[in-house]
């Protein structure tokens, strides 16, 4: 019972964590940005710049092409030897997923063994907890994040994949036991009032002493969750269809890869959601007096792209297409760039190019305030 009624309110929780921004105009798809602010920003804001990258809502900004186009899906193996491929704060990013791998959204890394190569993600009482997106999508596919969870009460170690729309999919770790991990999913960021797609997966070895792989197996038809190669649990398309719009409510929009360790144990949090992540955190843990931060660890993750429409030499990106149909998003792929504010200098040169390259940035330097 607790389970259900707190898996319920983790997202709304998991979305106000991060929300910094309180003073610009807020957006939804009923209310969508200005065309002097055309992005809307994944906590539901309007603004330039790095708004119209990585979570921008094409439903809810000035027009479906606002946002940045989705860097496309490339298959790798991200090891983090160093963090030379992270980018510290994503308020930088520039859309050009060449040269990081990884922002961090909010909170702080580390990396805890030159030579082994492990990520840290760290959970402070000042930082309120750390979260990673990966600068590339997944329009299916297989994401494996070999990692090791937290192992205190209120503090979860999550690894997800989450849709400029809200099409999510999770794995989930509450810190109070380092047996069980927990599996769900989300369309269009809907929370179902009537069930819960969440599953509890029990019976781990010690999920904070030992590396599991924790597998999304993201297909178009279906949806299986694995441990260590182990499939644990299998979700077919057809098996979510809605009896009443008769809608499969199915993640199937291009999706950020996150990690995250996140304080569900703190003032301001459900009750309920407390109590799924194992109660409030007690900063005197002896491990976070010890260490000065409560952490995550992933050693890897493997992205294996599942292509339904076959890219081209020429293809960087995915774009949202014109639709009126918000419930059925049309995805294509396109070489359009996903770097912010190419477009206008592609293809200009000598004294004209200069002119407008003087432009654009003035136009940038206005956009910061
Ligand atoms: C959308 O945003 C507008 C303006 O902020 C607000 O009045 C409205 O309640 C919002 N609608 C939804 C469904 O959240
Ligand atoms: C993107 O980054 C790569 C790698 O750092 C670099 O070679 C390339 O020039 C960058 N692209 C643009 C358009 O800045
Ligand atoms: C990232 O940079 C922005 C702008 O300078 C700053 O407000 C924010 O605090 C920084 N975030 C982190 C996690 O350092
Ligand atoms: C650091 O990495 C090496 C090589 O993977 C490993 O043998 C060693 O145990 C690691 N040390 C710590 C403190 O984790
Ligand atoms: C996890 O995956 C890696 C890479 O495929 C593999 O080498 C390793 O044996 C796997 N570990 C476990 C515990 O399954
Ligand atoms: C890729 O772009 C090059 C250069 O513009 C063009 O010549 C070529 O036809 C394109 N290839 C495809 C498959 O679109
Ligand atoms: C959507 O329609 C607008 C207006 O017709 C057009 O300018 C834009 O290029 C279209 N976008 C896409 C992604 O098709
Ligand atoms: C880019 O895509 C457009 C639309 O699909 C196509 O017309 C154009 O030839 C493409 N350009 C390259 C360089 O591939």
């Amino acid at each position: 019972m607790y389970r259900h009624t707190s898996l319920l309110v983790t997202i709304p929780i998991l979305v106000a964590w991060l929300v910094s921004t309180a003073s610009a105009t807020s957006c939804n798809a009923t209310s969508p940005c200005p065309s002097s602010a055309p992005c809307c920003s994944e906590f539901g804001f309007c603004g330039n710049d790095n708004f119209c990258l990585g979570g921008c809502n094409p439903f809810a900004s000035n027009s479906m092409d606002s946002c940045r186009p989705n860097p496309v899906c490339h298959d790798a193996t991200y090891t983090f030897t160093d963090n030379s491929r992270i980018l510290s704060n994503s308020t930088y990013f520039d859309g050009n997923a060449t040269e990081y791998d990884w922002v961090v959204d909010k909170g702080n890394i580390m990396n805890t063994n030159s030579s082994g190569g492990e990520l840290a993600l760290l959970l402070t009482q000042t930082n309120g907890g750390t979260r990673l997106s990966s600068t590339r999508y997944v329009y299916y596919g297989t994401v494996t994040a070999k990692l090791k969870t937290g192992r205190w009460g209120g503090v979860v170690t999550a690894f997800i994949t989450m849709s400029d729309v809200k099409d999510e999919i999770d794995w989930e770790f509450p810190g109070a036991t380092t047996t069980q991990a927990q599996s769900n999913y989300f369309w269009q960021g809907v929370i179902p009032t009537d069930h819960t797609n969440g599953q509890t997966h029990n019976g781990l070895s010690d999920t904070f002493s030992s590396y599991h792989n924790y597998t999304i197996d993201w297909q178009p038809d279906a949806l299986t969750f694995l441990i260590d190669g182990n499939a644990q649990r299998t979700v077919k398309k057809s098996d979510t269809i809605d009896p009443k719009t008769g809608i499969a409510n199915y993640p199937s929009t291009p999706s950020r890869i996150q990690l995250s360790l996140w304080p569900a144990g703190i003032d301001g949090t459900a009750p309920g959601t407390v109590q799924w992540a194992g109660g409030m955190i007690n900063w005197d843990d002896p491990d976070y007096k010890a260490a000065g931060h409560f952490y995550a660890t992933v050693k890897s993750v493997s992205v294996k792209c599942t292509n339904v429409q076959k890219p081209n030499v020429n293809t960087t990106s995915y774009i949202y297409q014109n639709s009126t149909d918000k419930t059925s998003p049309a995805v294509a792929l396109s070489n359009r760039s996903t770097l912010l504010n190419s477009a206008p200098v592609v293809g200009v040169s000598g004294m004209h190019g200069t002119v407008v390259g003087l432009v654009v940035l003035f136009l940038a330097f206005v956009h910061l305030f």
